[in-house]
């Protein structure tokens, strides 16, 4: 069986809680976990040896906050993570997400203004940026922010600049669209909107026009890598991203399109392989060249077996 992606084109996630000796299952997510940083460093090793070098750290703090501060305190989670990975492995290439919504308590990706309805972009940038800052100064390669806020880009570039990160490389959410298929992500992040939803700030999947100014937009603020999410409903996207623009384009595999997989393989509908070897090669047909996937360790896995 062929597929025409090599483990270098993969991105493996990762959900980082506190606490010790921690790998917690996640409901309706099938084979993803939840790992206390002691323990993610064990299973990044695994992923390491299987071939995987790419990985993009979620962080679950203690506590939530209207404002997120949790997020971008001086020893948040995912700055404290990424030191220890950064000690223990040096050919790791990290990338971490840069947004709100697992930190705030009304779940959203962005900071509300006083009334609590509409979102406060000059704050959400102000965060965005303190967290992004805060990854890259304990070694993140690349920031990746998600929360959709107009000029997120930018306002990142500017302070990792000032801040002297100059290398460090963002990868912009670029064209994310408000989809149902993040169910098992937001099992995993504790991250659903409390109230309302996300069509405000995320794209209408009837509007791939918008996505590719989008796209646009980023490339212009300094994004380095472009993202479309997701991956499967989406390949047109992809696939005109990719004629258009000749940035490194990133697809995202997401949490609902990988239990799909999973859920229909267990039933006996598909063979769970095959049809991994399917999806992934059609993202990349389009014109991925990355993909992110929470297959990633099993493609790893399969492909050392052949
Ligand atoms: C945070 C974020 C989401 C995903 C990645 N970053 C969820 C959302 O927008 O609600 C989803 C990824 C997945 O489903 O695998 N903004």
């Amino acid at each position: 069986m062929s597929i025409n992606i090599t483990k270098d084109d993969l991105i493996y996630p990762y959900f980082i809680q506190e606490g010790v000796n921690k790998k917690s299952a996640i409901k309706s997510f099938p084979g993803v976990y939840r790992f206390s940083i002691d323990k993610l460093l064990g299973d990044i090793e695994e992923t390491r040896q299987l071939g995987i070098k790419k990985i993009l750290l979620f962080g679950i703090p203690l506590s939530k906050y209207p404002d997120a501060r949790s997020a971008y305190a001086l020893d948040n989670i995912v700055a404290r993570a990424v030191k220890k990975i950064k000690q223990e492995f040096r050919d790791i290439v990290i990338m971490t997400d840069v947004c709100l919504c697992a930190y705030t308590t009304h779940g959203h990706c962005k900071v509300l203004k006083k009334d609590a309805k509409w979102p406060d972009n000059k704050k959400t940038l102000e965060a965005l940026s303190k967290i992004a800052l805060s990854h890259a100064a304990s070694g993140a390669d690349w920031v990746a922010p998600s929360a959709m806020a107009k000029n997120q880009v930018s306002a990142i570039r500017e302070t990792l600049d000032k801040n002297d990160f100059k290398d460090t490389k963002i990868m912009g959410y670029s064209a994310k669209f408000a989809s149902n298929f993040y169910g098992p992500f937001r099992n995993a992040a504790s991250s659903a909107p409390r109230s309302g939803d996300r069509r405000p700030y995320q794209l209408d999947f009837l509007d791939g026009k918008q996505a590719l100014k989008k796209i646009a937009d980023d490339i212009k603020e300094g994004a380095d890598i472009v993202m479309v999410k997701p991956a499967l409903g989406y390949l047109d996207i992809i696939k005109e991203a990719r004629q258009r623009f000749s940035h490194p384009l990133a697809a995202y595999n997401v949490s609902g399109e990988y239990a799909f997989v999973k859920y229909g393989a267990r039933q006996g509908l598909w063979d769970e392989k095959k049809m991994v070897f399917e999806i992934l090669s059609s993202i990349r047909r389009a014109g991925a060249d990355l993909i992110i996937t929470y297959h990633a360790q099993d493609v790893a896995k399969w492909l050392k077996k052949r």
